[in-house]
């Protein structure tokens, strides 16, 4: 899969076919998420894996926005040793586009860290970042929640040029680039 299509094109999956995912494309996500950079490649990242069906309940039962974790084929849970949020960020992305690659569908979750912390016997030191969970996509379910469903906002808003609240000109179209 081309990187840039690949990027632009992951959308997050919560509908997820029952079917396992094989120990080799698990491999594959762990080492995309293995080489994150990370801030004086300190390497904080560390992932807790759930693949047991009581595993996954017991998580998806945590919160009523997270129940299709159950579904999920795998969850990982990234922990952090030295908390850096932003080297999680590109560790959970990292492993979401290595997964999509694999045509394995991926998503987010909130979990209540303290009630996650004591299911999953974290030890009080390590920081919980993010759950994610895996699984070959659905394609007669892949739209996401009508809440969260809606078009990125347009790059006019998002983009400033040299500083604050200049426009871009940069940006008048090519329309094939613009997804
Ligand atoms: C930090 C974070 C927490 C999230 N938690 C949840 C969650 O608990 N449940 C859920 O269904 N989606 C969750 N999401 C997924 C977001 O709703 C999703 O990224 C957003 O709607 C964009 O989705 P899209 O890729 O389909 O456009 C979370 C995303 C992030 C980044």
């Amino acid at each position: 899969m081309d990187l840039y299509r690949g990027t632009i094109s992951k959308r997050d999956r919560r509908a997820f076919l029952p079917q396992p995912i094989s120990d080799e494309s698990l491999r594959r996500i762990l080492r995309a998420g293995r080489m994150t950079p990370s801030s004086k490649n300190s390497e904080p990242n560390r992932f807790i894996v759930v693949r047991s069906p009581e595993g996954k309940r017991a998580l998806a039962n945590l919160s009523p926005m997270a129940q299709w974790l159950a579904d999920a084929a795998v969850v990982i849970v990234i922990a952090q040793v030295r908390e850096h949020p932003f080297d999680a960020g590109r560790c959970a992305q990292n492993m979401m586009l290595a997964a999509f690659n694999d045509g394995i569908g991926s998503c987010p979750a909130h979990l209540p860290e303290e009630a996650l912390r004591e299911l999953l016997a974290i030890p009080p030191d390590v920081f919980i970042n993010r759950v994610i969970g895996f699984g070959y996509i659905d394609p007669e379910n892949a739209g996401p929640p009508p809440a969260v469903a809606r078009r990125r906002k347009p790059l006019e808003e998002l983009v400033h040029s040299e500083r604050w609240g200049q426009s871009a000109p940069f940006l008048a179209p090519p329309a094939e680039q613009r997804p």
